[in-house]
């Protein structure tokens, strides 16, 4: 890939693409667009009114060659989220005819830095091919990002950060691909040990360390809450342990924890039969965790990072543990299972406690796809955040809506443990009530942070796979892997 920077509204490329804002300065830049193609503003004017998902392909003849402009309409104040959707939009629809040679035009009000990242991010998502088990032989996409050539037409004062900013968004999207494949990956071609196989290889490529224990490791270890999911599949289960430490100084340690619930059946409370093939993406958290790890490597971000995904599945057989049964914690406390379809508590639980113990880290961030109660109260639009830290918890729904990853806070308020209380155990998995069910999942994973003071955790079960324009059925939205990067990147302007 080859990036140049600009600052005029002049380029050699065979494509100018303008991505437009519906505001009050549209008609001027319109008018000036047109005084530089030679295109008609009166035209232009009509036909063209950057609304959301608008576009217009027009032609224009400079001397060299014939070339295409591109108006992408964004709508009235644009999200990130929006500019990502459009360029991705506009790539996914177009990849066998866009040029190669291709300029995209920032210099018009109010496009900012982010606008760079956002587009360069959509063109690496709408590059995304879902078709991973597809045997017709592809004929591989005419535009492709090694070879492209592209000009980036900026304002002077962004010049300086631009292409660095425009190849983050690259390799962001990049990253983003892959957890797409993981996420939208049926079961039996995801096992736990598969998620290991992708963090070791990622590991290796992006230069982070990668430490797997096995099934009678995570016995001696006494990871007991992890056991007892996993005892009614095939597949052992695994602990994957990652650890990212920057060159120079990292300014803070950072603590991960990703559900990695290869598929979830239900257990022996097993769930209905509808929609259940959508249980393979029960492992989003750990997809969003390993692709925040291999971002950060890449990236070489400023933060020391610890990772824990807990992999398992959760099926049902003789073995399985029963509804009633009593198990161990790594923490030590004993759980009445209620409900074996609350497993991801269980195994987010003894990761927590796990990572706290062995790591102390400053900060612990855990994701996971946890209730169907959160998709309840948020639906697709937000991930539900729980925290004990106010400031954590500012720092995260501010970059959520700047990356369009967005969260909404939910209380961790102390009667709700109440419901959480068991008559033979230390705790039970599932509240005795039917109401309020993300946050009293919170409170059970609250009782095993050892009490650390600056703990968040995502509940993103309504955000992990969602219907969109890119597939026909639901499909990975790679959520939180942004988030994270750009919570991890605010670090490198600390003192
Ligand atoms: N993996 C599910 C949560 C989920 C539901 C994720 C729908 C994505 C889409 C979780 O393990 C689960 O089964 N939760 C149950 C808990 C209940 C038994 C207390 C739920 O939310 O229904
Ligand atoms: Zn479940
Ligand atoms: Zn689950």
């Amino acid at each position: 890939m080859k990036i140049e920077i600009q600052h005029e509204f002049s380029t050699s490329a065979g494509a100018i693409i303008v991505p437009l804002a519906k505001q009050a300065e549209l008609k001027e830049t319109i008018s000036f667009i047109a005084g530089k193609t030679g295109l008609s503003a009166a035209l232009l004017h009509t036909d063209f009114s950057a609304e959301a998902k608008e576009m217009q392909v027009v032609y224009f003849q400079t001397e060299e060659q014939p070339k295409r402009l591109i108006l992408l309409g964004l709508g009235e104040e644009p999200s990130i989220q929006t500019i990502i959707t459009a360029f991705r939009r506009l790539v996914f629809k177009n990849k066998s005819r866009l040029p190669l040679h291709l300029a995209i035009s920032f210099l018009h009000a109010p496009a900012e830095i982010r606008w760079i990242e956002a587009a360069s991010n959509g063109i690496a998502l709408g590059l995304y091919d879902i078709g991973l088990y597809k045997t017709e032989e592809k004929t591989p996409a005419a535009f492709d990002l090694d070879k492209l050539d592209l000009e980036l037409l900026v304002p002077r004062d962004l010049q300086p950060i631009a292409k660095r900013t425009a190849l983050r968004g690259f390799a962001i999207g990049q990253t983003q691909c892959e957890i797409f494949d993981l996420v939208n990956a049926p079961a039996n071609k995801k096992t736990p040990q598969e998620l290991a196989r992708w963090a070791v290889a990622s590991g290796q490529q992006h230069g982070y360390s990668v430490t797997l224990f096995d099934c009678p490791q995570l016995e001696s270890m006494g990871m007991m809450a992890l056991l007892a999911v996993n005892r009614g599949s095939e597949h052992p289960p695994v602990l994957i342990v990652m650890e990212y430490k920057p060159d120079g100084k990292a300014l803070r340690k950072i603590g991960l924890v990703g559900k990695g619930v290869t598929f979830d059946t239900g257990g022996l409370n097993i769930k209905p039969s509808t929609n259940l093939f959508y249980m393979k993406s029960d492992m989003g958290g750990a997809a969003a965790v390993l692709g925040a790890m291999e971002t950060a490597a890449k990236l070489r971000l400023p933060v020391h990072l610890v990772a824990v995904v807990p992999a398992t599945e959760n099926s049902v057989d003789g073995l399985s543990t029963r509804p009633g049964d009593v198990i161990g914690s790594y923490s030590g406390k004993t759980i009445e299972v209620i409900d074996t379809d609350a497993e991801g508590r269980l195994v987010v639980a003894d990761a927590l406690s796990f990572l706290i113990k062995n790591h102390q880290p400053d900060i612990v961030i855990d994701l996971a796809t946890l209730t169907g109660s959160t998709i309840r109260t948020l639906g697709t639009q937000a991930g539900g955040l729980f925290s004990n830290n106010d400031e954590l918890a500012e720092a995260l729904l501010n970059i959520g809506y700047q990356t369009g990853e967005r969260l909404w806070r939910l209380p961790l308020w102390k009667e709700y443990l109440d419901e959480l209380k068991s008559d033979i155990a230390d705790l039970k998995n599932l509240s005795s009530s039917p109401t309020a069910g993300a946050i009293t999942a919170a409170k059970f994973l609250e009782c095993f942070i050892e009490d650390h003071s600056a703990w968040a955790h995502l509940d993103i079960a309504g955000v992990t796979i969602t219907d969109s324009e890119f597939s026909r059925q639901k499909s990975a939205t790679a959520f939180g892997v942004r988030l994270l990067t750009e919570y991890f990147m605010g670090f490198s302007n600390l003192p």
